[in-house]
C-alpha cells in the first residue's frame, strides 16, 4: 500500500499515495440533480467486469481485483451516506456469494475511513438503497441490526404480497408510479426527496445503464487493470438497449500505478459529467 502513483494527468508527473487519492479532496455533496451520484468499476483491459463465477452467477474477475483498488472502492464507499445495490446483489447475500455484505471497511486498515466519516457527520454505516422489480430476495438481518436504514425502490410490476414482506421484515419499500421498472424521472424524483447527499453506487452494469437513461450519475470512477482476461458472457460496465443519449463525461483525473495484480500496471481514473441538462 505504500508504493506511490504517478499523475498522469493532470500534473504528469507528480508521484503521490495511493492512501487518501479519494480521500484527500472530499467529494461534492450536492449533483447535477439533488445527491451527487457517482460509480466505481474496476475493469480488464478487454472491458470486462465480471466473468462466471466458480460459485455460480457472474462476479468480479479475481484476475483483476487487488487490494490497491479495493482501498480506493473504500475511499469511496466511505463519503457516501446512500449505497445503491441491485436485487442481484441481495440474492447473492442470500446465497453467499457476494464479493462483501455492503460495510464500510471494518479492518485496521480503513480506521481512517471511519474516522473521516465521523470528522464529516456521517454515520458509521451509509443507509442502502436497492434497485429491484422483482423484490425477490430477503434483507439480510445483519443490515437492519446495524441500523441502517434499508430502502427498497421498484415499480409498479411487483406484486402487493412481495412488498409486504419487505414492511414487515423492516425494509421500506417504494413503488415507483407509471414505471414496471425502477427508472426514468420516477427514480430521479425519489432520489432527489430521500434527501441523501452522496449516493455511491455499487451495483452492476444494468442499474447503471439505469442510471445513464436517467441522466443520474455526476461521477464515473474507473481503475482498468492492464490485464487481457477474456471470458463469456462479456460484461461491461454499462450493459442495455443502446442510450437514447450518450453519457458524456470528460477526464477530471489519472493515476498510474505500478503495482497491479501480477505486476501489470493498472490505472485509476475519475471521469465527471460533461456540463448540460
Ligand atoms: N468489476 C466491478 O467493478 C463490478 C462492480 C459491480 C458489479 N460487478 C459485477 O457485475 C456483475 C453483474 O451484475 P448484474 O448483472 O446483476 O447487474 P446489476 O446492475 O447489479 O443488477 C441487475 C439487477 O438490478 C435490478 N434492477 C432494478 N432496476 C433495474 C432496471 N431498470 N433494469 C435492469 N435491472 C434493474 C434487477 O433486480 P431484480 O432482478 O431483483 O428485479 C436486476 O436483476 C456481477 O457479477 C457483479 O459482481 C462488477
Amino acid at each position: 500500500m505504500n508504493a506511490p502513483i504517478t499523475a498522469c494527468y493532470p500534473d504528469p508527473g507528480t508521484a503521490r499515495p495511493l492512501t487518501g487519492l479519494y480521500l484527500d479532496h472530499a467529494l461534492p455533496d450536492r449533483g447535477r440533480h439533488g445527491p451527487f451520484i457517482y460509480a466505481n468499476y474496476i475493469a480488464s483491459l478487454d472491458g470486462r467486469i465480471s466473468v462466471p463465477a466458480d460459485t455460480g452467477g457472474q462476479g468480479v474477475p479475481e484476475s483483476i481485483a487487488n487490494a490497491r483498488d479495493w482501498r480506493l472502492f473504500q475511499e469511496l464507499a466511505g463519503q457516501a451516506d446512500l449505497l445503491l445495490s441491485s436485487g442481484r446483489y441481495l440474492r447473492d447475500l442470500e446465497a453467499g456469494t457476494a464479493q462483501d455484505s455492503l460495510p464500510i471497511g471494518i479492518d485496521d486498515a480503513f480506521s481512517d475511513i471511519r474516522a473521516w466519516r465521523v470528522r464529516h457527520g456521517l454515520a458509521p454505516q451509509p443507509d442502502v438503497a436497492v434497485l429491484s422489480a422483482g423484490l425477490d430476495f430477503a434483507v439480510p438481518r445483519r443490515l437492519l441490526d446495524q441500523g441502517r436504514r434499508v430502502i427498497v425502490i421498484t415499480g409498479e410490476s411487483v406484486p402487493d404480497s412481495r412488498v409486504q414482506a419487505h414492511e414487515r421484515a423492516g425494509t421500506e419499500v417504494i413503488v415507483l408510479p407509471n414505471v414496471a421498472r425502477p427508472g426514468g424521472a420516477a427514480l430521479v424524483t425519489a432520489l432527489q426527496a430521500l434527501a441523501y447527499r452522496r449516493i455511491y453506487t455499487v451495483a452492476g452494469p444494468f442499474v447503471l445503464h439505469t442510471l445513464l437513461s436517467a441522466n443520474l450519475l455526476d461521477s464515473l470512477f474507473l481503475t482498468t487493470v492492464h490485464r487481457l482476461i477474456g471470458g463469456q458472457p462479456f460484461a461491461s460496465l454499462c450493459e442495455g438497449d443502446l442510450l437514447a443519449e450518450t453519457g458524456d463525461f470528460q477526464l477530471a483525473s489519472m493515476h498510474l500505478d505500478a503495482h497491479g495484480p501480477g505486476g501489470c500496471t493498472q490505472t485509476f481514473s475519475r471521469y465527471d459529467r460533461t456540463p448540460g441538462p
